[in-house]
């Protein structure tokens, strides 16, 4: 996927680690970036705000909802990388509708990560034939993340229990007390560096099967973010970037 993109231009929302990962990436396929806003500025109602075609943002969950009113007043489609505001779900998709824009969010854009999702789906639907094996989550990720457990891993519980019926509930961190049988468990760990690690573990008495993501840099959320900006730039209402996904493949067959 390298095609690139002359006339895009793109505000970031937030311009920490993920923020300047876009930049680059962005700039390498002749995309320009007319904002930059971060903490030390956050004022949307800048110049190069009004004039991007798109807003990528990479910030921190609680700004999420004000930052998607204040686009949605300014006409302008968003990615939405940041994750842990799903708590103001139906209020963003509400404002989506009625203000017309576009919107493509994922807890994770890396092109590796949704085709793992799919490899999980079809895991999740053989498993569930087979009561003997139990499954959980773990994820791993830097010191200074601050959602927890990671979006990437809710999105990989919500695979697993939609595909496996005796699994109904996610239990987040430790048990208190003995695990229950329908409890779904997904485990965090926080240290050093590291970008992001998840695994799920299938285990029965007589084996285990362990599937394993591990994200080696942002380069890959940073160019799945581009491509999800490049693709909802005409278009209206709220997408997932697996939505987004089908489409650009389908264009391509
Ligand atoms: N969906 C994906 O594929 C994916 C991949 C990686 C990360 N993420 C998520 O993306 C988010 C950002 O991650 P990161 O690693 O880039 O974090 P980070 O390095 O901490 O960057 C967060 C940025 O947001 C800025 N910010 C904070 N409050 C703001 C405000 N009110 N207005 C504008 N900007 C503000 C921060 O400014 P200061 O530095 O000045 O505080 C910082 O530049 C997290 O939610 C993370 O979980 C998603």
């Amino acid at each position: 996927m390298t095609q690139s993109n002359a006339t895009l231009r793109l505000a970031l929302i937030g311009y920490g680690k993920m923020g300047k990962e876009v930049e680059r990436v962005a700039i390498d396929r002749g995309i320009e970036i007319t904002a930059r806003v971060d903490i030390d500025a956050p004022s949307l109602s800048v110049e190069g705000v009004r004039t991007a075609d798109v807003a990528i943002h990479f910030a921190l969950p609680p700004t999420v909802l004000n930052h998607v009113e204040e686009l949605a007043k300014l006409h302008k489609s968003i990615v939405v990388g940041t994750t842990g505001w799903q708590s103001d779900r139906e209020r963003i998709q509400s404002l989506v509708r009625s203000s017309g824009i576009g919107l493509v969010h994922a807890s994770n854009f890396s092109l590796g990560v949704n085709v793992f999702y799919r490899i999980l789906k079809e895991a999740g639907l053989l498993f569930d034939r087979f009561a003997d094996y139990d499954v959980s989550v773990h994820e791993i990720h830097h010191k200074d993340k601050v959602d927890s457990p990671s979006g990437t891993a809710v999105s990989i519980a919500n695979v697993l229990l939609s595909t496996i019926k005796r699994k109904r509930e996610i239990l987040a961190g430790s048990p208190d007390g003995k695990i229950r049988p329908e409890q779904l468990q997904v485990s965090s760990g926080r240290i050093g560096s590291v970008v992001g690690t998840h695994s799920v573990r299938f285990d029965s008495a007589a084996d285990s099967i362990e599937i394993v993501h591990t994200a080696k840099n942002r380069t890959g959320f940073a160019l799945g973010a581009v491509i999800a900006a490049e693709w909802i730039k005409d278009k209206q209402g709220m997408y997932t970037f697996d939505e987004v996904l089908e489409d650009v493949f389908n264009q391509k067959r």
